[in-house]
């Protein structure tokens, strides 16, 4: 498709739609559950659409009607037997955290997803599964898709993540919650904790002392209602949009404020953004508020350590960001962008490149060079949303034409990115 380029300005208001990784869990816990979930402002994304579909097809009742959906939980009980092969799609999250759910489950179930799902490391879970109990075999022993469960009979675990991963802690936790004893897994660094507050919400114990989350097996949650915040991963390209367009002011409302997640925040804070959080909704079982973004002089920083999970999604628009910043940004302590969706330290570096930016990768990252004109090009997402959305905002600022190629991708995260992006000009 051929992008909007050369534009003056952005303003206006976005309701940023439901946030992907609550979303996800909220199927899922709504599953496990007894009684019924109700879950709001839920994510019409491709990957949750996957999620839903995986759950129906274990014999679970989801009754979805646009961003509302009610899920009929019987308990990890009343999950049966898959006829069908379950389909994640592009979806890590559904793939990860399903393994974790189906090691607990007496009964045989086949994974598969798409060509970029076949490509992404499934170790990280399988093994320490295998330790539970679970029987798991896969491509390259348990390592690739399709992978085959055949679970039941789980005993808890402690465990160390070898990757600061909240889909490995997720999965874990889903089996420890079907072990018999406890389980603790203990984090190098703190990745996102919706789990362990969707956990709390339905009713269970978690007990969380720094990096170490501990809980009992055979606990009964019980179905609730899940109001998702907005997604500040989604709402990451319309903040970045606003700071390095000019003339520009939006709004975004509603948007997921979990401190798990707000890295992206706190980077451009500190290159300088003119950001500013209003409305803010701390208590909620997910914090929440809205944000007030306007054009901005920028400069380049350093992003490494503790900090790279809480904003790992967000690096590619951070790497678009530095282009316009006064001076080098460096991020570092980040190799696990080359296990994404794509190797998004790759595409985002030969992308931008593209269409004029100064960029380098790095084994744990990537060097930008800032205050670059951006000119234009042919460009791919690869099939990677993030990557596809950053592109499309790049193209604002460059002075020829843009044509982005499998703009589809997208879909798997914001179907609504476009129009969004339409309102504002
Ligand atoms: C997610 C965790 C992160 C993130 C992904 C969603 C989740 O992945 O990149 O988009 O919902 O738990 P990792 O667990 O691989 O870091």
């Amino acid at each position: 498709m051929e992008l909007l380029t050369n534009i003056k300005g952005l303003n206006g208001e976005i309701a940023i739609p439901g946030d992907k990784s609550i979303s996800h869990r909220a199927i899922m816990f709504g599953a496990i559950a007894n009684g019924e979930t109700i879950v709001t402002n839920f994510l019409l994304g491709d990957d949750c659409l996957s999620t839903i579909q995986c759950f129906r097809k274990l014999g679970v009742h989801i009754k979805q009607q646009d961003e509302k959906v009610i899920i009929a939980g019987k308990g990890f009980s009343g999950l049966k037997e898959p006829a069908e092969v379950l389909d994640v799609g592009n979806s890590g999250t559904t793939i990860r955290l399903l393994i974790g759910i189906l090691s607990g489950l007496p009964f045989h179930s086949i994974l598969i997803g798409d060509q970029s799902i076949g490509k992404r490391p499934m170790t990280r879970v399988t093994k320490p599964l295998r330790t539970f109990g679970a029987a798991i075999q896969g491509r390259q022993n348990g390592e690739y898709t399709p992978l085959s469960i055949k679970g039941g009979n789980l005993s808890g675990i402690e465990y160390t993540l070898q990757v600061a991963s909240a889909q490995v802690k997720s999965s874990l936790l889903f089996a420890g919650l079907q072990a018999n004893g406890t389980t603790a897994i203990i984090e190098p660094v703190k990745t996102r904790d919706h789990t362990e507050r969707m956990i709390k919400q339905f009713g269970g114990d978690i007990e969380i002392n720094d990096q170490t989350v501990r809980l009992n097996g055979g606990q009964a949650l019980t179905g609730t209602t899940v109001q998702v915040p907005g997604d500040i991963s989604s709402a990451a390209f319309f903040l970045v949009a606003g700071a390095i367009m000019p003339n520009s002011e939006i709004k975004l409302t509603n948007v997921g404020l979990n401190p798990t997640r707000t890295g992206i925040i706190e980077v451009m804070k500190a290159m300088g953004a003119n950001l500013t959080i209003m409305n803010e909704e701390k208590d909620a079982s997910e914090p929440r508020g809205d944000l007030l973004i306007k054009t901005s002089t920028l400069k380049g920083v350093t992003i490494a350590g503790d900090i790279i999970p809480r904003l790992i999604d967000e690096i590619p628009i951070i790497a678009l960001l530095a282009t316009q910043a006064d001076g080098v940004t460096i991020i570092k302590d980040a190799e696990e962008l080359k296990v994404k969706e794509t190797n998004r330290i790759d595409t985002v570096v030969k992308e931008l490149t593209k269409l004029g930016a100064v960029i380098e990768a790095t084994a744990d990252g990537m060097i930008i060079q800032g205050n670059t004109k951006l000119t234009g090009g042919d460009v791919s997402s690869h099939g990677d949303h993030r990557i596809g959305m950053m592109l499309a905002i790049a193209a604002m600022l460059c002075t020829r034409n843009v044509t982005l190629e499998k703009k589809e991708a997208i879909d798997v995260s914001y179907p609504t990115f476009f129009d969004h992006l339409q309102s504002l000009i």
